[in-house]
């Protein structure tokens, strides 16, 4: 007995940031990022706003869409790089707000395939028989650990949250196969060099710039399509299905060349490929769920229909879950 998806939810933060206004701050233009990337919009936290606010409104809308009361969840997990505090996470404050007084919770930091990887994790306990319904929250606040004076990320990243309620399901629905996967080789491709145990946060680091997220775009770029091609076909392979049976691919939401590239190298048609980075730009953890719960909701995604979660991120770490709705 596997995980199926009984409910869903997502949040953006009312600003939103256009390509324009990032010109004002930084050299770049709007045809530079729409050619190079696809996105237009982001939406970002307010100076001083609390980033649980994110997870919090998309586990409730998640909790509702289900029509379960959250004293009902088992286990709730919260996929997020860059938590609301190194410690204790962002879990506890997201449990306090939903009112979980007993249930435990947990961090898990997987790059942005963090939501796939607790898909998968989340499948594996369901099917263990440990844990009946769990709810799971993809939420990154990249705003806060965004250096607005680097051109070569900052235009790449939004907030928001995507959540999902999972409850034990028969064998033909739920998710049906995963598969996950890590290159260890990569770690620094994508990484913030200070303010964890190896280097902590001092004068030093905050002159340098330490405690913002560093990218070497171009290499994440080069293994993203062969690695989200890889966990795709792996994934479809472990349900027995293959690309014929998908209604559709939800990609990790990071550049709308590399989704092209995917589509391409998978042969599956773009209008069976699920994107919103024109609007909401890179969310990392979130931008799976957040893409989902928006096609649940405006009726593209139906009962029934099969489809391909797949992401790649920090780490390096990519996976796929296969999921019939
Ligand atoms: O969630 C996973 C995390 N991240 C990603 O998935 C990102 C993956 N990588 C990418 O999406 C792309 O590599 C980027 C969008 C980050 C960059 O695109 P690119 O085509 O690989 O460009 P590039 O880094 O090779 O830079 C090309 C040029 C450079 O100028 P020179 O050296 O050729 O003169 C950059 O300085 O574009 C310049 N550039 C910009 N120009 C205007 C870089 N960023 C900007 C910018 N505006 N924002």
């Amino acid at each position: 007995m596997g995980a199926r998806i009984i409910g869903s939810g997502s949040f953006l933060p009312e600003k939103c940031v256009t390509n324009s206004d990032l010109e004002q701050i930084v050299n770049t233009s709007d045809e530079w990022i729409v050619r190079r990337t696809g996105i237009r919009t982001r939406h970002l936290l307010e100076d001083g706003q609390d980033p649980a606010v994110m997870g919090t409104a998309a586990a409730k809308q998640a909790c509702e869409d289900a029509r379960i009361s959250a004293e009902s969840i088992g286990l709730f997990i919260v996929a997020t790089n860059f938590p609301d505090m190194i410690c204790p996470g962002s879990s506890p404050f997201i449990a306090s707000e939903l009112g979980l007084d007993q249930t435990p919770f947990f961090d898990l930091k997987a790059g942005c395939s963090g939501f796939v990887y607790g898909m998968a994790v989340a499948d594996g306990l369901i099917r263990a028989g440990l844990y009946q319904r769990i709810l799971l929250v993809g939420s990154e606040a990249l705003s806060r650990v965004t250096d607005w004076s680097d051109r070569k990320t900052c235009v790449l990243f939004g907030d928001g949250a995507g959540a999902v309620v999972l409850e034990t399901g028969r064998t033909d629905e739920g998710v049906l196969g995963s598969a996950i996967f890590g290159d260890n080789d990569k770690a620094l491709l994508l990484h913030m060099p200070a303010g964890g145990t190896r280097t902590p946060a001092d004068d030093a680091t905050l002159q340098q710039g330490g405690h913002f997220l560093k990218m070497e775009g171009a290499g994440v770029y080069r293994s993203a399509v062969p690695m989200m091609e890889r966990a795709t076909r792996e994934a479809l392979a472990a349900a027995s299905l293959g690309l014929d049976d998908v209604d559709w691919l939800i990609p990790h939401q990071a550049n709308i060349r590399i989704i092209d590239s995917l589509a391409v190298r998978l042969k599956v048609s773009k209008d069976k490929i699920i994107t919103n980075l024109d609007r909401v730009a890179n969310t990392s953890t979130a931008s799976i769920p957040i893409a989902f719960d928006e096609a649940r909701r405006d009726g593209r995604i139906k009962n029934g229909d099969v489809i391909v979660m797949t992401a790649f991120g920090a780490g390096v770490t990519y996976g796929a879950v296969v999921v019939r709705i």
